[in-house]
């Protein structure tokens, strides 16, 4: 089995640590893979956003299946090129992507299909955003409607905020092109969960669900990253909520998407708001989440392999059913100062042999490569350190203490991820 991932984050060196596990005798090549993956991966020096070379390297490499991390290649069509050629591919085509590349496109099918989600209205014109930026009042959320790596919403908490969120993404470009069009939206309090529905393009099979970190600082204040931690499982899911995520949330979204001759063939990633009225959409994605599959896939004791072979090779899904551990996986992602803003690359990166060699913890790199001196950082999000345990208290001490001991210049972490579980944990009788 030769199996191609394409690109070189957290998500994607947990995609192939776990099909790995899969498969032991298998083939991983990665595109550009990081200084985490490069000891179990063949490395493809295409970078993962070039979606014709990809295809091109697939096909002449006989590739048995491509299985696409983040949401830009297939945004841009690589899947679609795959099929064209024969290739097995797991992941949405540019059709089906647009649920996540455009949120206007998302809000619209989802009204159609009466997905419950936040009331919205879409522009591209400044001033009649505004005007109903006015209109509304706050608290309301802005979002630029294209692409922008996790960091395109803005919750404001008053109106001049709305109106500056909107100043900088329609007329500075702060988003650039996705920021063309924005959706603004009604506040939705509540708690939030992510959900993975391994689709087949009519049906689905739902994942454990967990629970990102998307601000910056503890205690969830400070700006929208692209995740600084996540857990899973979470108590305030059951079988009772997701199948209600199934049927008012899922079911209805794949039937429009197919409608549309975009069938969706790969994860379908709810962001979920648990309200008062239950649950509702906050955003779809295309592809898994991250950091949520760094909890969410060491979870997964049976095999990932054989669905995403089965959904990417056109069958279905059907009686397929997951095992889970019984126990609880929490990460911590180690950052780069300064992020999500402008952050230093190039410093040397240590991880003492106890966190290397421990069992209970998983290291995902995400910006680090091996240079000449070693490992050194190269992007916003570096590490999560993913501890596990029979208790989410015992995996988080182990995430926090493994984040605590990998050193790097400007090192800045959460040491707070699963708080909301945790409190609840303690609050349960015994
Ligand atoms: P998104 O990029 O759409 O996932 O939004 C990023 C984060 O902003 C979400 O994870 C929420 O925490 C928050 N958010 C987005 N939309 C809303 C909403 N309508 N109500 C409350 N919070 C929201
Ligand atoms: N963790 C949020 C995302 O992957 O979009």
């Amino acid at each position: 089995m030769r199996i191609l991932i394409v690109g070189n984050g957290g998500r994607e060196h947990t995609l192939a640590w776990k099909l790995l596990r899969d498969a032991p005798e298998a083939t991983v090549f990665a595109t550009q893979p990081n200084g985490g993956m490069t000891s179990s991966v063949e490395p493809v020096a295409i970078a993962p956003g070039d979606v014709v070379a990809l295809a091109g390297w697939a096909a002449a490499q006989s590739i048995d299946l491509v299985v696409v991390g983040p949401e830009a290649p297939l945004a841009a069509g690589l899947v679609d090129r795959l099929e064209q050629s024969g290739i097995p591919a797991f992941g949405p085509t540019k059709a089906a992507a647009r649920i996540e590349s455009s949120k206007s496109y998302a809000k619209t099918l989802m009204q159609r299909a009466g997905v419950p989600t936040a009331d919205f209205a879409a522009f591209t014109d400044l001033g009649e955003a505004s005007a109903y930026v006015r209109e509304h009042g706050a608290p309301i959320v802005v979002k630029a409607s294209g692409l922008a790596a996790g960091k395109g919403a803005v919750v404001c908490d008053t109106v001049e905020e709305a109106l500056q969120a909107l100043e900088s993404m329609m007329a500075d470009r702060t988003f650039g092109e996705a920021g063309r069009e924005v959706v603004v939206e009604e506040f939705m309090g509540g708690e939030e969960m992510s959900v993975f529905a391994l689709a087949d393009g009519r049906d689905a099979v739902l994942m454990l669900p967990s629970q990102d970190h998307k601000r910056v600082g503890e205690g969830d204040v400070g700006p929208n990253t692209g995740g600084m931690g996540a857990y899973a499982p979470l108590s305030l899911s059951s079988d009772a909520l997701l199948s209600r995520v199934q049927d008012e949330i899922i079911a209805p979204t794949l039937a429009a998407l197919a409608e549309d001759d975009s069938e969706f063939r790969g994860v379908l990633y709810a962001g979920i708001m648990l309200t008062e009225s239950g649950p509702r959409v906050v955003e779809f994605n295309c592809r898994f989440g991250d950091p949520e599959a760094q909890v969410v896939l060491p979870l997964l004791e049976s095999s990932l392999l054989d669905p995403l072979l089965e959904v990417a090779r056109g069958g279905r899904l059907g009686g397929t059913t997951l095992e889970w551990s019984e126990g609880a996986a929490l990460t911590t992602v180690l950052a780069s100062e300064g992020y999500p803003g402008t952050y230093p690359t190039g410093r040397a990166i240590h991880i003492p042999e106890s966190v290397a060699t421990d069992p209970d913890v998983l290291l995902f790199h995400a910006g680090t490569t091996s240079g000449s001196d070693g490992l050194e950082t190269s992007g916003g999000r570096v590490i999560a350190a993913t501890g596990l345990g029979p208790t989410l208290s015992q995996a988080a001490s182990k995430s926090r203490a493994a984040a605590a001991a990998i050193e790097f210049s400007g090192k800045q972490f959460r040491k707070d991820i699963g708080w909301r579980e945790l409190a609840r944990a303690e609050r349960a009788p015994r």
